[in-house]
C-alpha cells in the first residue's frame, strides 16, 4: 500500500517518510485541538456546535496544520501543490497547467537524464510544462540511480524478460505520458509502443541511418565513426518504432571532427550536443501535443 502511494505521489523513500511524519503530526494535533476546544467551550457531544467544530477543523484547521507542519519538516511544496489544486477547484485561485509526466529510461551514467531533470524539474517555468517523474533502469550499477535519488525521483528497476513480455506496460501507462530513452539499451516491446503512440523518444549518438541498429550504442558508435574516417558526426532524436533506431527522425545536429579524435573526445562532443538539444526538443514535442489536444477540443 505504501509502495503504491509513493509511486502515485512520485516521491522518493526519504521524502515519503517525511510526508508521513507530517500527516501523523497533523492528525494528532488536530484531534488534540478539537478535544481541547470542546473542553474549554463546554461543547456538548453531537450538538450542532460539536459538529460545526469537527467539520471546521477538518476543512480549515487540518489544512492549515498540514501546511504548517509541511513547512517545519521541509515538505511545504509537496502539500501546497495539493492545497493549491483544492483552492483552484473551488475557484479561489486560478487553475494551474498540469505538467506532462516524463518517464526516463536509462541504463548508463545518466548525464542526459540529469540534464533533463535540471531543465524541467529544477526550473519553475519549465516544470509547468513537463517533469521527470520516474526513472526506469535495468542495471543496478548504473550511475543514473544515484542521480535520481539525489533529485528525489523514484527509480523502477526492470529486467529484459519482463519488459519483452509487456509486464510493465500497464504500470508505465499510468505513471506518465511520455517515455524518454536516454542511453537505454534494451529493445522497447511493440506492446509498449502501442500504449505510447508517438510518445516514445530516443536519442542516438550518430547521424542515423549511419551507425545505428542492435549493438550500436555509446562508445561502439564513436569507434565506428572513427573507423570510417568521417570528418563529421552528430546526434539523432527520433520516435521509437519496432525496429532499432529506425523510427521517424525528429531532429539532427552535426559536429565537425578533427584529425586526432578518439572515441572519448567524440563522446564529449556528442554529449555536449545532446545536453543542449534533447531537453529543448522534448519541450517542443510536449507543447505541440498539448496544443493539438486543445485545438481538437
Ligand atoms: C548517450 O550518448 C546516448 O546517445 C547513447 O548513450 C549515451 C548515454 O549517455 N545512446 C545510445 O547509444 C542508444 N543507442 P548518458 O548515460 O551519459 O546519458
Amino acid at each position: 500500500m505504501f509502495d503504491k502511494l509513493q509511486k502515485k505521489w512520485g516521491i522518493s523513500g526519504w521524502r515519503f517518510f517525511w510526508v508521513m511524519i507530517v500527516f501523523a503530526f497533523t492528525g494528532t494535533t488536530a484531534a488534540w485541538l478539537t478535544a481541547k476546544i470542546t473542553g474549554w467551550m463546554n461543547i456538548e457531544s453531537y450538538s450542532f456546535a460539536w459538529w460545526s467544530l469537527k467539520i471546521g477543523m477538518l476543512l480549515i484547521g487540518y489544512q492549515i496544520l498540514l501546511l504548517s507542519y509541511g513547512f517545519i519538516f521541509g515538505q511545504f511544496a509537496f502539500f501546497w501543490q495539493y492545497e493549491r489544486k483544492i483552492l483552484a477547484s473551488m475557484r479561489i485561485l486560478p487553475k494551474l497547467p498540469v505538467p506532462a509526466k516524463l518517464i526516463v529510461f536509462a541504463s548508463g551514467a545518466g548525464s542526459n537524464a540529469k540534464r533533463l531533470i535540471e531543465y524541467f524539474n529544477d526550473d519553475a517555468e519549465k516544470s509547468k510544462i513537463a517533469r521527470v517523474t520516474l526513472i526506469v533502469c535495468n542495471k543496478p550499477e548504473a550511475g543514473v540511480i544515484e542521480i535520481a535519488e539525489k533529485a528525489g525521483i523514484p527509480v523502477k528497476m526492470i529486467n529484459r524478460k519482463e519488459l519483452e513480455i509487456g509486464a510493465y506496460d500497464k504500470e508505465l501507462s499510468k505513471a506518465g505520458q511520455w517515455i524518454i530513452l536516454a542511453g537505454f539499451l534494451l529493445k522497447i516491446p511493440p506492446s509498449l509502443i502501442q500504449m505510447f503512440p508517438q510518445r516514445i523518444i530516443n536519442i542516438h549518438p550518430a547521424l542515423l541511418p549511419l551507425h545505428g541498429g542492435n549493438g550500436m550504442y555509446g562508445r561502439h558508435v564513436h569507434e565506428a565513426v572513427l573507423a570510417t574516417g568521417a570528418m563529421e558526426t552528430g546526434i539523432t532524436i527520433h520516435f521509437v518504432n519496432d525496429k532499432y533506431d529506425q523510427g521517424p527522425t525528429i531532429f539532427q545536429a552535426r559536429v565537425m571532427l578533427d584529425q586526432n579524435e578518439t572515441p572519448t573526445t567524440i563522446a564529449s562532443k556528442i554529449h555536449e550536443l545532446e545536453h543542449r538539444h534533447y531537453p529543448e526538443q522534448i519541450e517542443m514535442l510536449v507543447v505541440n501535443a498539448k496544443n493539438s489536444l486543445k485545438t481538437k477540443k
